[in-house]
C-alpha cells in the first residue's frame, strides 16, 4: 500500500523525496527535539491525568496506579503480544487503572461528604451498557464492591448477566432502567425476593402497573424508582436525554400520577428512588448543578408528600477530558472529578436543608468517567501516501511530438512553482490553481498528453508544498491558504477498522487522543490523516484533538518501509467495544488484560483472542464447512482439467483452511 517515491531531481523541491534514511540519521536531523516536546505536542500530560506519559526512550507508558516507577511500556506489551503470536490491532485493558479510577471516584465523593458535613451516603452504580465485556464488568465488581458500588442495567439481557454474577454481593445496589415488559419485571421482583438490593426505575405508567401486578402475585413490597424528565436540558451531544422531548422518563404530571396510584394502593413507601439522566459527556459543570438542583427539589416534594424516598440518582454524564484542555469544549470538561463530586453533594445538601428533608443516598450512574481511560487501542501503520513528495524536473521537457510548444497550463504551473516567495504566496497559489484547472480541461478535450497531465499534477503539488512550508513559518496565514496543510497531508494506512474499534469517530465525530507509541524522542516531520482497511471512504480519521480545538491532521514520523510504526487511540474504554460492527467482516480485535505485580512489573493476565475469519463468517450465517468443501471440490476439478497440479491444489486448500482460522485483520509478516 505504500506509495514508492523517487528522489527529486530538483534540489529546491519543497519536500524532496529520498530513500529511507537510517534511524540514527533521522533522529539526528532534529537534535533539539526531546520527549518533552512530544509530550507538549500531543498534550499527553493534560489528557493523561497522571495515567499516561512518555519515557526517556520515547515510548508511551501507562501508570495504572499513577505511581511513579510502576509503569507499563506500551511498545513492550505489543512486542510481548507478537511473541505470543498475536498481532495488532489489539485492545489493551488496564485493570489496575480501572481500580484506581473507582477509588478516585469513591474518594472524591467521600471527601465531599466529609467536607460538607453531608449526612447521607454515596453509591456509584456502573451502567453495564458502557462496556458490557464480561471481564470489565467483573473488574468493576471486584474493585467496586468494597467501595459499596453496584451496577445499573438497561435491558433484560444485561439484567440476566448481572443477576448471574452478583450472588455473593446481594446487598449491592442494582438499578434497573430501560423499557420493561412482564418478564423483565418478573425477574426484578423475584431477584428482590432472593434478597437482592434491586430497584426497577419506572419509565412509563404501564411499567408501574406491571410491578404492582407481580408484587401482588409474589406477595412482596418492591422498592421502586421513577425517572423524571427535567426541564433543565442537559448539555453536549446527548442533551436531548433530558427535557420534554426526551425518549425516557416521566413528566412531572406523570410522576404525580405514579405517586397517587401507589398511594391509592397503600404503596407510597415503596417509591424510594428518584432518577434522571441529563446526557453523556456533559462538558459544563453548570448544566450538572442546574439539573441536580431541579431533581433535588422534586425529591424533597415527594418526601413531604409521604413517599418513602431514600435515593437520589443523578444518572450518568460525567465527562472525560479527551483533549486535555479542561474547558467547556465539547470534548473536554470544565470540571474535575472532585469538583463534580463536591458540586453534586453541596447542591443536594443545601436544597435538602432548605426543604427540611433528610439527606438522601446519592447515586451516580457515571459510566464513561469510570471506564474510558482503562483501554488503549494499538494499531499499526502499513504504509503512507505522501502527496507532497513529487518528482519535479530541473527544466521543462520538450513539447510532445507533433506539438509546437508545451501546453500553456504546464508553462504557467512551472512559473508559479519557480516564483513562490513569501511576498507572493497567494498570487502563486491562485495561479497554480487556475493552471491546474486549465490542465484538467485541456486533457479532457484531448489536447494534452497523459505525460503532460501527470507533470501538471506534480508541478501543482510541488508548488503547494513550497507555499505550505512558507506558511508554517508565518504568524498568520491568509484565509485561502489555511487548508493547504490539510490538503497536502499524508494518508497513513492503518490496520484497523474504525467501524469495529472506534465507531464513535464515524458515527458521532467523537475525538480520541491518537499518537504514535514510540519514536517520541524524534521530531514527527509529517502531518497526516489516517485511513483504515475497510473499503469505505468513511473509514478514516481526519479530526484530531487539539488543545480546546480540532485539528485536521496529526503529526507523525516519517513512515519507513519495513519498520513497524505503531499508533494508539487512548481513552477508548467507553461505548466503543460493543457498538462496533462487522463492516467488511473485520471482527473483534484481540484484547489483552495487562496487570502490574507488586514489584511494578507488567504481565498479561488474560488474552481474549479476536474473531477468526471462520467466526465472523458464522455470524453472518455462512456454513464454513460447506465453503471449504466447495473449494476442495473446485481444486479437484482443476486438477482433473490440468489447470493446476495436485500440490498447487493442496497448497490452496491449506491456505484456505488457515485463512479461515486466521485473524480478520491484515497479518503482516515479522
Ligand atoms: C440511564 C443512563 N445512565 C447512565 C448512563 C451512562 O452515562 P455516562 O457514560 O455518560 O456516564 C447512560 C448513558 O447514556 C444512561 O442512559
Amino acid at each position: 500500500m505504500t506509495q514508492t517515491q523517487q528522489p527529486s531531481s530538483d534540489p529546491s523541491a519543497a519536500q524532496p523525496s529520498t530513500s529511507p534514511r537510517p534511524r540514527a540519521a533521522r533522529a539526528g536531523l532534529e537534535p533539539g527535539w526531546t520527549v518533552e516536546d512530544s509530550l507538549d505536542l500531543y498534550n499527553v500530560r493534560q489528557w493523561g491525568k497522571g495515567f499516561f506519559d512518555v519515557n526517556e526512550g520515547g515510548h508511551v507508558i501507562v501508570r495504572p496506579t499513577r505511581t511513579p516507577g510502576a509503569e507499563i511500556d506500551l511498545l513492550e506489551v505489543v512486542r510481548g503480544m507478537r511473541d505470543r503470536g498475536l498481532k495488532t490491532p489489539v485492545l489493551l485493558h488496564f485493570g489496575d487503572l480501572l481500580a484506581r479510577r473507582l477509588n478516585d471516584m469513591s474518594e472524591a465523593f467521600r471527601g465531599a461528604i466529609k467536607e460538607n458535613g453531608y449526612r447521607g451516603e454515596y453509591v456509584a452504580v456502573y451502567p453495564v451498557k458502557v462496556n458490557q465485556q464480561r471481564r470489565v464488568v467483573e473488574e468493576v465488581r471486584r474493585y467496586g464492591t468494597p467501595l459499596g458500588f453496584g451496577l445499573e442495567v438497561g435491558s433484560k439481557p444485561e439484567l440476566l448477566a448481572v443477576l448471574g454474577m452478583t450472588s455473593d454481593t446481594p446487598d449491592r445496589l442494582i438499578v434497573c432502567n430501560g423499557f420493561k415488559e412482564d418478564r423483565y419485571i418478573e425477574f426484578v421482583l423475584l431477584a428482590a425476593k432472593l434478597g437482592r438490593s434491586i430497584i426497577p426505575v419506572i419509565e412509563n405508567i404501564t411499567e408501574l402497573k406491571l410491578i404492582m401486578k407481580y408484587a401482588d402475585r409474589f406477595h412482596t413490597r418492591p422498592r421502586i424508582g421513577v425517572r423524571v424528565n427535567l426541564s433543565a436540558s442537559g448539555a453536549g451531544r446527548w442533551r436531548h436525554s433530558s427535557g420534554v422531548k426526551a425518549k425516557f422518563g416521566l413528566s412531572l404530571t406523570e410522576v404525580l400520577e405514579v405517586f397517587e396510584l401507589l398511594k391509592a394502593n397503600g404503596m407510597q413507601d415503596c417509591l424510594q428512588l428518584l432518577h434522571c439522566h441529563m446526557g453523556s459527556q456533559i462538558h459544563d459543570i453548570r448544566n450538572i448543578t442546574q439539573g441536580v438542583s431541579e431533581l433535588t427539589r422534586i425529591y424533597a416534594h415527594l418526601v413531604r408528600m409521604g413517599a418513602g424516598m431514600k435515593y437520589l440518582d443523578v444518572g450518568g454524564g460525567m465527562g472525560i477530558d479527551y483533549d486535555g484542555s479542561q474547558t467547556s469544549f465539547e470534548f473536554s470538561t470544565n470540571y474535575s472529578l472532585s469538583e463534580y463530586a463536591s458540586s453534586v453533594v453541596y447542591k443536594v445538601m443545601t436544597i435538602c436543608d432548605e426543604e427540611g428533608v433528610e439527606h438522601p443516598t446519592i447515586v451516580t450512574e457515571s459510566g464513561r468517567a469510570m471506564v474510558a481511560q482503562q483501554s488503549v487501542l494499538v494499531f499499526e501503520a502499513l504504509g503512507a501516501n505522501r502527496p507532497d513528495r513529487v518528482e519535479v524536473p530541473s527544466a521543462l521537457p520538450a513539447p510532445a511530438p507533433g506539438e509546437e510548444e508545451l501546453p500553456r497550463a504546464i508553462i504557467d504551473l512551472w512559473d508559479a512553482y519557480r516564483a513562490v516567495t513569501e511576498r507572493r504566496l497567494l498570487e502563486c497559489y491562485h495561479d497554480a490553481l487556475e493552471a491546474r484547472d486549465e490542465s484538467i480541461r485541456t486533457f479532457a478535450v484531448g489536447y494534452m498528453t497523459l505525460e503532460h497531465r501527470a507533470l501538471a499534477e506534480r508541478l501543482f503539488y510541488a508548488t503547494c508544498a513550497k507555499i505550505r512550508d512558507k506558511c508554517r513559518d508565518m504568524n498568520s496565514v491568509p484565509e485561502d491558504l489555511v487548508d493547504i496543510e490539510a490538503s497536502l497531508s499524508d494518508t497513513y494506512f492503518c490496520n484497523l477498522s474504525i467501524f469495529q474499534s472506534l465507531p464513535d469517530i464515524w458515527a458521532i465525530q467523537q475525538l480520541f487522543p491518537i499518537l504514535p507509541i514510540h519514536r517520541l524522542n524524534e521530531k514527527p516531520s509529517r502531518r497526516a490523516t489516517l485511513a483504515d482497511i475497510t473499503c469505505d471512504s468513511d473509514g478514516k480519521i481526519d479530526r484530531f484533538v487539539d488543545d480546546h480545538d480540532v485539528k485536521k491532521c496529526v503529526e507523525l514520523h516519517d513512515f519507513v518501509e519495513g519498520e513497524p510504526y505503531y499508533l494508539a487511540a487512548f481513552l477508548v474504554g467507553a461505548y466503543q467495544e460493543t457498538l462496533g460492527d462487522l463492516h467488511n467482516l473485520f471482527g473483534d480485535t484481540h484484547v489483552a488484560h495487562v496487570k502490574l505485580d507488586e514489584n511494578g512489573q507488567w504481565w498479561i493476565d488474560e488474552i481474549v483472542e479476536g474473531d477468526s475469519v471462520r467466526e465472523v463468517l458464522g455470524y453472518v450465517q455462512y456454513d464454513v464447512n460447506r465453503l471449504s468443501a466447495e473449494i476442495r471440490r473446485e481444486c479437484e476439478r482443476a486438477v482433473r482439467q490440468k489447470q493446476m497440479t495436485v500440490s498447487e491444489s493442496q497448497e490452496l486448500v491449506r491456505a484456505y483452511e488457515s485463512g479461515l482460522s486466521g485473524y480478520t485483520y491484515l497479518e503482516t509478516d515479522d
